[in-house]
């Protein structure tokens, strides 16, 4: 047996001792030292191998060392033992001063939230909130809006048909929400003041600006001698209670079937001022409303004598209204669900 360096093995053991940092190092230790197959029992173990001057005294060190060790692994077992259990106390305390974690709240999209605004503000002026249906007959999308079948204006709203069938009539999914008119026509009486905000789709590529489903508001007012000055006088109000600050407009003839004279109203491009940017396609305008005084065939084809009554009505681009007010550059990130976007709102 080589002579044993119980110094070394003494200060060795000691250092490892004091350096685990849990239970598990000093758990280590004890097997490396003590355990049965550990430096010191082994020492012990292989007295019987060394001549009787020997013996005794190897064993005594050894023996003497064996109780050192055990010793320290005992007080540091409870230095351990007792650091651990610190710790855990620590983590459990509760500190009622801390914030709590932050629920998080979700809110409206904006398209819901400005179309209450829009609603709020017409009814300030005594306009009623009407809805319909999203799947629409032919009938009302087209023909009672003085739009007959192979008319040409049919292809400027290009749509999804169904292949269902409602009692033999055609059905599509709406491409404005001037159907609406005649539905509300037909069931209600004039004088009336209505809103339609609404769903509609479109059969078309999608692009910065258009995308195969927007959202409209129709609007419609019926009396006897309603003209083109209170569509005027509505508008500007609606405008200027909506940005809070007078826009300017401008107004062109546009062509719609269902209204004659029919025009086309612009707000100037809130993004560049009117001096043209791609947001406005460099005109420094925004088409935003279709609108003219209801044709005589539409009162017709609801029963009304065009001689009595007359009024305007009018289909204005929600999408668009929102993107000018926020100054948003994209009408698909409406409808993309990407929460980056939403955010923000
Ligand atoms: N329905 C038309 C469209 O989708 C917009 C429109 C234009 C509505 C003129 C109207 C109107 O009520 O008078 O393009």
């Amino acid at each position: 047996m080589p002579k044993i360096d119980f110094r070394s093995l003494k200060n060795r053991s000691e250092k490892e001792i004091k350096e685990a940092k849990d239970l598990r190092e000093l758990n280590e230790v004890f097997r490396k030292y003590l355990g049965k197959k550990g430096e010191i029992t082994q020492i012990l173990g292989s007295l019987k191998e060394l001549p009787k001057s020997k013996k005794a005294q190897v064993g005594k060190k050894a023996n003497l060392i064996k109780k050192e060790l055990k010793t320290k692994i005992e007080e540091k077992n409870k230095e351990l033992k007792e650091k651990a259990r610190r710790e855990m106390e620590k983590r459990e305390l509760i500190d009622v001063t801390v914030p709590a974690e932050k629920i998080e709240l979700g809110h409206l999209h904006p398209l819901t939230s400005v179309r209450r605004k829009v609603e709020e503000i017409f009814e300030s002026m005594g306009f009623s909130v009407i809805e319909g249906p999203e799947i629409e007959s032919e009938w009302y999308n087209f023909d009672a809006l003085n739009i007959p079948k192979d008319h040409p204006a049919r292809d400027a709203w290009d749509t999804f048909w169904l292949k269902d069938e409602l009692n033999a009539k055609k059905l599509l999914l709406r491409t404005h929400t001037s159907p609406v008119q005649i539905r509300y026509m037909e069931e209600n009486n004039p004088p009336l003041r209505i809103i339609v905000p609404g769903r509609v789709f479109r059969h078309e590529a999608s692009d910065a600006s258009h995308d195969v489903q927007f959202y409209q508001i129709e609007g419609l007012m019926i009396d006897r001698d309603i003209t083109l000055a209170n569509l005027k006088g509505i508008l500007k109000t609606f405008v200027k209670l909506f940005f809070g600050e007078d826009i300017e407009f401008r107004w062109r003839p546009g062509y719609f079937p269902f209204v004659e004279p029919g025009l086309e109203v612009d707000i100037k491009c809130l993004i560049c001022g009117g001096k043209g940017c791609p947001a406005c396609k460099r005109s420094g305008w925004v088409e935003t409303v279709g609108a003219g005084m209801v044709h005589p065939n539409v009162l017709k084809a609801v029963g009304l004598n065009p001689k009595n009554w007359q009024g305007f009505a009018f289909g204005m681009g929600f999408d668009r209204l929102v993107m000018t007010k926020y100054k948003i550059n994209d009408i698909r990130l409406f409808y993309s669900g990407d929460l980056r976007f939403l955010k923000q709102f």
